[in-house]
């Protein structure tokens, strides 16, 4: 989206957005937009011409000193149950219908909206997520551009901010949609390099497969090695404020066949997204480098691809990890919980003040909670997921507290030949096994397991995305480091 802050409602030949509430003769900016419809604004509600309904856009025309113009109205409801992030779906919804459109330029009446600091950043986000355009190799798209002007002057600084969050979900986004014969651990090093490698406060380091190797991470070397695309390990370090750092672990598998433990032929389309923790966490770093928000972050993305070779895993397969514990391997599918505890086990070596890890983990997790919730397990208590909670809340992304116990952490540890094994084979409980899995690396460091695999990708269009990869858990992720609870 470009925004062009000089030009207002007057000069120029842009459609028109305006907000409508459904109590809008009561509102204090009545009598402007009224003035927009020449005096009709009641009429034109009535004849429905223009909706109140909340997120119901209608498009029609009104004369503006001697040019016919158009205006897109949506409905914002009741004003009293107006909230922020109503008015933020709302933008969504009239941007997306902007993009069905076509148009190129329109002029955002805020004081219909909102004249909050909330709001402006709010076009800035939406302008981006809404509008994403999703990575494609057709021939002949052109991608959309929407060109937004305002009809006074609002404080740019706001608008930006909204606008470099936005894009830093949608760089994650393009990561996840990039097909896995172009994005595979080498390439997405490169593309991490490209982005990251000269910004300031920013250092990166990363171990290939043979140091990998050399160096005894043997659950993230046992399942990459299976691939002609050999495994990385990511570091990237964040170091703008002497804190402990927060400690954000991605699950970045290129793409999972499943290993030996093959997946059924429709089980592996869409595979592609289990790189979406690591891209995520991406998102979230690259939202505050480029924001330079005065935090400490370290992230450690384990970029593997889980294939099938003469010397991939095999279930039965006894690995030794990074932190010392032997792991039978069961099922080479369940290889995510493997990667991430070598993965775990490095965030630890920075002595974090939190770690959290996104993943695609498990199909459990799906059936538990649907592919609109994320799930979330610690080793904390219910009160610790308190602040969390209520940035996931804030911003709009579902979360849902899960069960991890004793119990889980005893199937973990049931088996004769090994420390722990990295699947019990049984059909339930899937979610909670894993997260007991990968608490076995945490070191009683305070930790956060997200798992992401029912929301990685929206199933549908809505107001923050097309149906693709959704970005999930950056908005919130980002509010919950910034607020620091972490550190009370
Ligand atoms: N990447 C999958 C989890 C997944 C499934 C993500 C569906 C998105 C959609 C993960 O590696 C996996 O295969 N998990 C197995 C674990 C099982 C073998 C213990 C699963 O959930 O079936
Ligand atoms: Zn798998
Ligand atoms: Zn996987």
């Amino acid at each position: 989206m470009i925004f062009d802050f000089k030009s207002n409602l007057n000069d120029s030949n842009s459609a028109i957005v305006i907000g409508v509430t459904e109590d809008f003769k009561e509102n204090k900016n009545f009598e402007e937009l009224d003035a927009l419809f020449n005096g009709k604004l009641e009429a034109a509600v009535e004849a429905g011409i223009i909706q109140t309904k909340l997120n119901k856009v209608e498009s029609s025309s009104a004369v503006l000193q001697t040019s016919l113009r158009k205006v897109y109205a949506v409905g914002l409801g009741n004003s009293k149950d107006l909230t922020e992030l109503k008015l933020q779906e709302a933008l969504g919804t009239v941007f997306q219908t902007l993009k069905k459109d076509k148009v190129e330029d329109a002029c955002i009446h805020i004081d219909s909206f909102s004249t909050e600091e909330s709001f402006l950043k709010a076009i800035g986000l939406m302008g981006e997520i809404s509008l994403y355009n999703q990575v494609n190799y057709k021939k002949d798209v052109e991608p959309y551009e929407l060109t937004i002007l305002f009809n006074k002057e609002v404080d740019e600084s706001k608008v930006l901010e909204g606008k470099l969050a936005g894009e830093a979900i949608n760089f994650s986004r393009d990561l996840s949609e990039t097909p896995p014969n172009l994005l595979y651990p080498e390439t997405f090093v490169e593309l991490i390099e490209k982005e990251f490698s000269n910004k300031e406060n920013v250092k990166i380091s990363v171990k290939d497969d043979k140091t990998l190797k050399e160096e005894g991470y043997g659950l993230i070397h046992s399942v990459g090695d299976g691939s002609e695309r050999k495994p990385r390990l990511v570091t990237i370090e964040y170091k703008n404020s002497n804190k402990a750092p927060v400690a954000l672990v991605g699950k970045g598998i290129t793409y999972d066949s499943g290993g030996y433990s093959l997946k059924p032929r429709t089980g592996m389309v869409s595979m592609k997204y289990d790189m979406s923790g690591a891209a995520n966490v991406l998102g979230m770093l690259k939202t505050l480098v480029d924001q330079k928000k005065e935090v400490n972050v370290v992230a450690v993305l384990a970029l593997a691809e889980n294939m099938v070779k003469g010397n991939a895993n095999r279930p039965d397969d006894v690995v030794i990890a990074k932190n010392g514990l032997s792991v039978e391997i069961s099922n080479t599918d369940a290889e995510g919980r493997l990667v991430l505890g070598d993965a775990v086990t490095e965030a630890v070596t920075h002595e974090p003040a939190i770690i959290m890890d996104f993943a695609t983990l498990t199909g459990a997790v799906i059936g538990a909670l649907g592919e609109s919730r994320t799930g979330i397990f610690t080793n904390q208590s219910e009160e610790y997921l308190k602040d969390v909670l209520k940035s996931s809340k804030k911003v709009g992304e579902k979360l849902w507290h899960l069960p991890m116990d004793e119990s889980d952490e005893a199937a973990v540890k049931d088996t004769p030949i090994a420390d722990i094994l990295n699947s019990n084979l049984r059909p339930f409980g899937g979610a909670s096994f894993a997260a007991a899995f990968i608490n076995q690396f945490t070191e009683g460091y305070p930790w956060l397991h997200f798992d992401i695999a029912g929301t990685s990708q929206f199933t549908k269009n809505n107001p923050y995305g097309p149906k693709a990869a959704s970005g999930v858990m950056i908005r919130t992720v980002v509010d919950y480091i910034l607020e620091g609870s972490m550190y009370d």
